[in-house]
């Protein structure tokens, strides 16, 4: 066997370039004669693509044998591929989407689950996921909103790094993307430019992605957006003065999909060999599928436009990432189609994914009706009862008829016995699948006309409305919520949706998720976000406002959000009180202690987020009005009591005053503590 040196010695450049290559699997497999559309606009021949470095988009082992046959038998350099995909929740077994997951604000099930679908993905013969996405979102009409963590710069990166441990636990690569500020899109539109100043880039957007380097992810993404005037793969003070030589990350570096040759639409580069020539020379290490490094990386370099050393560079990051992943030894080092049939969607994996949709509902409201008790009357209406699809957008493998509908879960509870008429309805309503993701943006975000017209329908006949609500974003509730008794926002669950909703509904599970995104009234509210800064003239009672008040509102709105980041309610009643913080003064690198008291003081056992949020009052810049410093998830028997502590450092006051100065500044500082960004208890220390 070879050494990466040797490699590096050995290898042509046209077979060195090919390393740097990604291409989809269809290009390798499609015959001499489907040769046409799609595979001629790469104009690339047979013999340079079977040297191809890695490959995205396989269905099964079978296809990645197959393919990686073909590969090695066919290329010069005999390195075989490595494969990668999109597992994003799940492989076959799904889980709910990384928005509802980061609503549990449980890293351990967040990360149970990455390492479940990781296992899956390695025995189908995968080395890599692009996952996790970690771009900060505050529009929910960006369809995307749905893979990322929502709006907290801190939870994202929480749940970023839970992700990276699970699927490294599961034997499987990680991709942090987009690297960066590509959920900034203007007006939620897909794709759309991104101007952020450095201030709003370095405290809020790019800290998710700084804070996953901690666990050293094997890849980054670079996005397909322009910030500030340049698309990212133009970004060089990103890709190598921060990415590189300030976060120290020595991993892979790779291109979205065509984003590269992308940068000529953008208006940013003349043509293809220009693209190359700036991607090169930023050392984006792979570009995934658009061609321009294999056209023209050989040319840039007897040219002497990118030196043969940074050529050398990447591609020595390549092949270590295809040694990690044993493919220097080995064609297919994991690939095992009986496995792969035994643990995918077994009773196992079932369960655990059924533990994490219990865990990511939210319960929104409940005027007493939720959860039912068996004895209770009621029936099932509205389009997506039945739905078996319920997975949302990125499944990877999964299959609709794997899944459970609200239906079928409430069926496997009751047996055949579902009423038809009743006082109770349960209304299943919402988006489908289909209807968020990638290239899902809207800019209507309200609840349909239909489900608006069921819903009140019911309701003027009487009918308690139980409103389960399937959705990838937040959807403006605004209109249907006075005539709901209660909701539940099921996000999009997974494999075991159904199941979960049923026994969130009969209280077998307990509802314990927060919202992650604010909910908004109205959709002229987007963006919307929690952590946002005052204004001069800010609007301290959420009332309506008349023109001519002349304070920070809107005529026909209130400011604040229909629910804020970190709502969510149980069935029972917890209640926190007796804040204290150990010292009312913190100085530089010193801590002190945030406890309050919480009582369960409700009719059931029940789990809540106990969150920590910050102030900084005053500063050389406008700082927020709060910021999530800290959670607790804390579980409550009926009656039960505990005291919930912190640990508030001097470093979590800190922020980026400017690009390399990340201080905390004397002066005072509101503590709050709650179960909600709104609601909180309040005291104030002095940092000195
Ligand atoms: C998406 C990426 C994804 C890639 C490969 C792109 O369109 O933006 O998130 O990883 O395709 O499927």
């Amino acid at each position: 066997m070879k050494t990466i040196e040797e490699y590096i010695k050995t290898l042509s450049l046209e077979e060195k370039t090919a390393q740097l290559y990604q291409a989809a699997a269809f290009y390798i497999k499609a015959t001499e004669a489907e040769n046409t559309g799609t595979l001629d606009d790469i104009c690339l021949s047979k013999e340079q693509l079977y040297n191809v470095g890695s490959i995205l988009n396989v269905s099964n082992v079978k296809e990645i044998k197959e393919v990686s046959n073909l590969c090695v038998s066919g290329s010069t350099a005999k390195i075989p591929p490595m494969f990668m995909l999109d597992v994003i929740h799940g492989y076959k077994t799904i889980y709910p989407i990384p928005l509802a997951m980061a609503g549990t604000f449980d890293e351990s099930i967040v990360e149970d689950c990455a390492e479940m679908a990781a296992k899956e993905s390695v025995a189908g013969g995968l080395q890599a996921t692009f996952a996790p996405m970690v771009d900060l979102v505050r529009d929910a009409r960006w369809g995307r909103v749905m893979e990322s963590a929502g709006e907290d710069p801190y939870l994202g990166g929480v749940m970023g790094r839970a992700q990276i441990r699970g699927f490294r636990k599961g034997g499987l690569c990680s991709c942090v993307k987009h690297f960066a500020a590509y959920g900034a899109a203007e007006a939620g539109k897909e794709y759309n430019t991104t101007d952020l100043s450095d201030y709003n880039l370095y405290n809020f957007y790019l800290r998710s992605y700084e804070e996953c380097m901690k666990e050293k992810p094997e890849l980054v993404m670079t996005s397909f957006n322009a910030l500030n005037g340049v698309p990212l793969n133009g970004r060089t003070d990103l890709l190598i003065d921060l990415l590189r030589e300030k976060w120290g990350f020595d991993g892979v570096v790779i291109s979205d999909y065509r984003a590269i040759t992308e940068m000529i639409a953008h208006g940013f580069a003349e043509d293809e060999e220009h693209c190359a020539e700036i991607a090169l020379n930023n050392e984006v290490d792979i570009e995934m599928v658009s061609p321009s490094y294999m056209h023209y990386l050989p040319k840039l370099v007897k040219e002497g436009r990118v030196s043969e050393e940074k050529v050398d560079r990447m591609l020595r990051r390549v092949l270590q990432l295809k040694q990690k992943a044993g493919l220097l030894e080995n064609q297919c080092p994991k690939a095992n189609e009986q496995k792969e049939n035994e643990i995918c969607l077994s009773s196992e994996h079932r369960s655990i994914v059924r533990k994490a949709a219990e865990k990511s509902i939210v319960l929104l409201k409940n005027n007493g009706v939720l959860p039912f008790k068996k004895t209770d009357d009621f029936f099932v209406v509205g389009d997506m009862a039945s739905e078996k699809d319920v997975m949302g957008s990125w499944r990877a493998h999964g299959k609709a008829k794997d899944c459970v509908s609200v239906l079928d879960g409430l069926k496997n509870i009751l047996g055949d016995t579902l009423q038809t008429d009743g006082d109770i309805a349960v209304a299943c309503i919402g988006e489908k699948s289909y209807m968020t993701g990638e290239s899902a943006s809207k800019v209507d975000i309200s609840v349909s006309k239909a489900d608006v017209d069921l819903v009140k329908n019911l309701h003027e006949k009487g009918k308690k409305v139980v409103a389960v609500i399937f959705a990838g974003r937040p959807l403006v509730l605004t209109e249907i919520e006075p005539y709901c008794d209660a909701i539940l926002y099921v996000w999009f669950l997974g494999t075991e949706s159904g199941n979960a909703i049923a026994n969130i509904l009969f209280g077998n599970a307990m509802p314990s998720a927060k919202l992650t995104m604010s909910f908004p009234r109205a959709v002229g509210q987007c963006p919307i976000y929690y952590n946002y800064f005052s204004t001069g003239r800010p609007k301290k009672k959420d009332d309506y406002h008349r023109a001519g008040d002349y304070l920070a509102a809107y005529q026909d709105e209130y400011n604040a959000p229909l629910y804020p980041f970190g709502y969510g309610l149980t069935y029972t009643n917890i209640n926190l009180s007796s804040l204290q913080i150990s010292n009312t003064e913190i100085e530089e690198n010193g801590s002190l202690t945030v406890s309050v008291l919480a009582k369960n003081e409700g009719e059931y056992d029940g789990e809540e987020v106990v969150q920590l949020y910050v102030q900084d009052k005053f500063g050389s810049l406008v700082r927020p009005v709060k910021e999530l410093k800290a959670y607790r998830k804390i579980l409550l028997k009926k009656g039960e009591s505990a005291k919930i502590e912190f640990a508030l450092t001097e470093e979590m006051l800190r922020f980026y005053k400017t690009k390399d100065n990340f201080v905390s500044e004397v002066g005072e500082f509101n503590v709050f503590v709650g179960l909600n960004s709104r609601d909180c208890l309040m005291e104030t220390i002095k940092r000195i």
